[in-house]
């Protein structure tokens, strides 16, 4: 004889199974909540694989992303990101001229890497800044943010830098400013 009790389980399973059916798939069927036309067909189209990567991560972390319908909000999304970065980065290089484990010979590589990042974050501002001021300026204020990383980059290269909790974090930094330049320049 069937008792009671597991005729109930198969009632819940039942109810249970049914109700995952009759959720929507648009839920299932859409990859990221965050997401949307505009952020795939610009980060499609940018040229190496590890490129598009970043580009949709990066576009894909902020929900304002999903309703982005032209480049100019994805610049906006994009340089609000970039920002908050170069800031955490420029301050992760501060402390570690404080601290007293760093080594001397990397004091002044450092205080100019952070003198770049400053610079960076200034003409990173410009960019929203001259959206509305002076359009034309917008993907010049790009280039010079980019510049600016590049310029640390170069720094740490010529004094042969190779310690990868630097590296690393510059490396997230100056691919944001990679992006940025490259959605300036496409509106
Ligand atoms: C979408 O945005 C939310 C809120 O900011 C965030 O928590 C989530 O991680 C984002 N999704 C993706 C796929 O990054
Ligand atoms: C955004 O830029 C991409 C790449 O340049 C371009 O293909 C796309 O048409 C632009 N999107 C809009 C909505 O202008
Ligand atoms: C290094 O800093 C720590 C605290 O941050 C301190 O306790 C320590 O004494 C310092 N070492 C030297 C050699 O100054």
């Amino acid at each position: 004889m069937v008792s009671n009790t597991s005729v109930k389980f198969f009632c819940i399973a039942f109810f249970v199974k049914v109700l995952i059916f009759m959720t929507p798939s648009s839920t299932y069927a859409q990859g990221s909540p965050n997401s949307s036309k505009t952020v795939d067909d610009f980060c499609n189209q940018r040229s190496t694989s590890e490129d598009r990567a970043f580009c949709l991560t990066v576009l894909k972390s902020n929900p304002r992303s999903a309703t982005a319908t032209d480049n100019i909000s994805l610049l906006k999304i994009a340089k609000d990101l970039a920002v908050g970065n170069a800031k955490k980065t420029r301050d992760f290089f501060t402390t570690l001229t404080k601290n007293n484990g760093t080594r001397p010979s990397l004091l002044p590589v450092l205080d100019e890497c952070i003198s770049a990042y400053d610079e960076s974050i200034t003409e990173l501002l410009l960019v929203t800044q001259d959206l509305v001021d002076d359009p034309p300026m917008t993907a010049y204020d790009a280039h010079v943010a980019n510049q600016e990383m590049n310029r640390c980059q170069d720094i740490l290269k010529t004094n042969g830098v190779s310690d990868d909790f630097i590296l690393s974090r510059h490396k997230i930094a100056s691919d944001y400013g990679r992006l940025i330049e490259e959605i300036a320049k496409s509106i």
